[in-house]
């Protein structure tokens, strides 16, 4: 097989950062570039722009350089990609207000010329006020550059599947995975608009320079896709293929799905490193269809892979070590086997028993991506500690508090006693006042967090754990924060590294790698690596294995897995029921990667199934269900 040539592949221009924060520094200069090129040439330069998590780190650059760098917005026009329909700009979840908060506020753009469709035109006036904002544009000049970031469904703008190349400004009815992916915003997806006004992919089409931004592994599909697949209506950024000057500013986690990355063999030369040796052969294993042990030369020859033949030998001597590689990271001991040989186990015999702790952003991420895990170290008597890193307060519903409410009244007027009312009705009151869409209390969320509470501790004593075992952390930035604005704090870290040289564990389970900088669990994650740097000089810290699980919604790919624990049906049933004592995430959590048609519990259970069907399908023995988790050293 030649190899595949990446100029073909790739039909869009794309440049890939080690962190998103580089990419962002990049483009803020060719923004302020071309700003200063306009001043000088006394012309306008027109942005259009967009909102949501991904381009924040963006704006905060441009917000630096104006301060340090004496970059002026005085002479910039912009056009916002879109607004929800029924939001007026005071809303906290209107574009216009997340501009405001964002960026407007802090530069010297003149507010007669910042530009957001117009969410409260009634039906009536719409289809003229979308009609003004395109002509308002081509007033303007026509936009210089276009930034966009894109949805998991392969929006841009509101541009949802089905838009086409020619689409301008319009109201548009929003998919139910974009509602979804918003439904943390609005502290429900109830409350999440049905509808929005959104530029056309023609209208984006026309800017004359487009960077489309993109951070985290949930992008990577569909990164790829637009990358790498046909124009299609089905994914609208894919129309940027058409585009002559659109450039593609991705992180490493989010170009992870593009063919050079993911199977560098089959488009030129690599270097056989042993982790990439182990990626191909399991990959070759799933593409051909046949276990590892029954590779044969002919499968790597036609797969791009003959030079690692005549690098390292034959089929079945590569065969073999990676059959034993893989059975190897297979143990139902994840704080090790006491007494045993750990010669070919993930995690090794001493000390035992050992300080396991667990570390889950938000309630009920232990139950949904370690259940099974947390289960086995209970009952192989590890001390084991389970420390919520926030209180995962924001994602409960005003109708669950009132439920919680009303029990406390009820329960409370009978004992006669009245204090547990008197709360009861001032949380009362507040959600009255603030209505539908308003900021949640101090009380409020308190009480929401304790509902969360409740539930992590009704699941853990499922899982075998005491509720002594559990840490309610609630760090102060989540506490302080709504969802894409959140930002860590010295005492974040303060708490976290306290935590740490208290439990002193022998082994750490986390999450956070590799997802959108922006979101709780990367938050969570820098936290960790912050406060593990602080702890470098402690003893225990030598002798602390970290265990990264994916996070809910998603798995580690196969050549990642360096632990894989195996569920009997039993253990995965409870599991199971224990996902289901999280009573308020039921349409609240996270949707997840390309899934629009389970809900997230269901798909913990698929998840962790084929994870067992792979290692079924490799060779490996037959399990009901798999967690994994992947090593990580600092
Ligand atoms: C926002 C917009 C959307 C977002 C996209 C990604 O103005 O037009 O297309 O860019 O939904 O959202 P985030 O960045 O929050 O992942």
């Amino acid at each position: 097989m030649s190899p595949i040539d990446v100029s073909n592949l790739e039909k869009i221009s794309t440049e890939i950062f080690a962190e998103a924060d580089t990419a962002c520094v990049a483009v803020a200069a060719n923004i302020a570039e071309c700003i200063r090129l306009n001043d000088t040439n006394k012309q306008t330069t027109v942005l259009g722009l967009a909102t949501g998590s991904t381009p924040v780190r963006l704006y905060r650059e441009l917000i630096r350089l104006h301060r340090e760098e004496g970059l002026s917005f005085a002479n910039v026009t912009t056009f916002n990609l879109d607004e929800y329909y029924g939001l007026n700009g005071d809303h906290p979840e209107s574009y216009r207000r997340f501009m405001q908060d964002q960026l407007f506020d802090h530069v010297d753009l003149k507010s007669e010329n910042t530009h957001v469709p117009n969410g409260l035109a009634t039906r009536d006036e719409v289809i003229q006020s979308c009609q003004a904002y395109e002509q308002a544009i081509i007033d303007a000049g026509g936009i210089d550059i276009q930034i966009l970031g894109i949805g998991r469904t392969g929006h841009i703008g509101f541009n949802e599947p089905g838009s086409g190349p020619e689409s301008r400004t319009r109201l548009v009815t929003l998919d139910g995975l974009t509602r979804r992916d918003a439904a943390r915003d609005f502290l429900g997806e109830e409350n999440v608009p049905r509808h929005a006004i959104t530029m056309g992919v023609g209208t984006i089409l026309d800017a004359r320079k487009v960077y489309l931004l993109a951070w985290g592994e949930a992008k990577a599909s569909v990164v790829a896709e637009s990358i790498e697949g046909e124009p299609t209506e089905t994914i609208p950024a894919s129309f940027l293929q058409t585009h002559r000057d659109c450039v593609f500013c991705i992180d490493e986690a989010a170009a992870s799905r593009l063919t050079r990355i993911r199977y560098p063999w089959l488009v030129g030369p690599v270097e056989w490193t042993p982790e990439r040796t182990r990626k191909a052969i399991l990959w070759l294993s799933q593409k051909v269809q046949k276990p590892l042990l029954k590779l044969i030369e002919e499968d790597y020859a036609e797969n791009g892979m003959s030079d690692l033949l005549t690098e390292k030998g034959f089929a079945y001597d590569l065969n073999i070590e990676l059959f034993n590689t893989t059975q190897h990271t297979i143990t139902g001991w994840p704080g090790g086997k006491p007494r045993a040989d750990d010669s070919n186990r993930p995690e090794r015999a001493d000390p035992f028993p050992k300080r396991s702790l667990v570390l889950c952003p938000e309630p009920m991420d232990d139950v949904y991506c370690l259940g099974g895990t947390l289960h086995r170290l209970a009952n192989q008597e590890h001390e084991v500690t389970v420390a919520y890193q926030t209180s995962g307060n924001l994602a409960v519903s005003d109708n669950d508090v009132r439920r919680a409410i009303e029990l406390i009244m009820e329960v409370e007027q009978d004992r006669e006693d009245r204090e547990g009312v008197g709360f009861a009705r001032k949380v009362e009151q507040q959600l009255n006042a603030k209505g539908q869409f308003g900021e949640d209390t101090v009380e409020i969320r308190h009480l929401k967090g304790f509902i969360r509470r409740s539930e992590a501790r009704s699941s853990a004593r499922l899982l075998g754990l005491k509720t002594e075992a559990l840490c309610f952390m609630d760090l102060p930035f989540y506490e302080k924060g709504r969802y894409r604005r959140f930002k860590s704090e010295e005492s974040d870290i303060e708490q976290m590294a306290e935590l740490l040289n208290n439990i002193q564990p022998h082994q750490l389970f986390a999450t956070g790698l590799g997802h959108d900088p922006l979101s709780v669990p990367a938050i969570c994650f820098q936290i960790l690596l912050n406060a593990l740097a602080r702890c470098e000089d402690k003893k225990w810290i030598k002798d602390c294995h970290i265990w990264l699980y994916r996070g809910p919604g998603s798995e580690w790919e196969t050549h990642e897995i360096d632990m894989a624990v195996p569920l009997s049906p039993d253990e995965f049933e409870n599991k199971i029921r224990g996902i289901y004592q999280h009573q308020t995430q039921r349409s609240q959590s996270p949707s997840v990667s390309g899934k629009r048609d389970r809900n997230s519990w269901n798909l913990a259970s698929d998840l962790n199934r084929a994870t067992a069907v792979t290692y079924d399908a490799l060779g490996m023995a037959e399990y009901e269900a798999i967690e994994t988790f992947k090593r990580f050293k600092i």
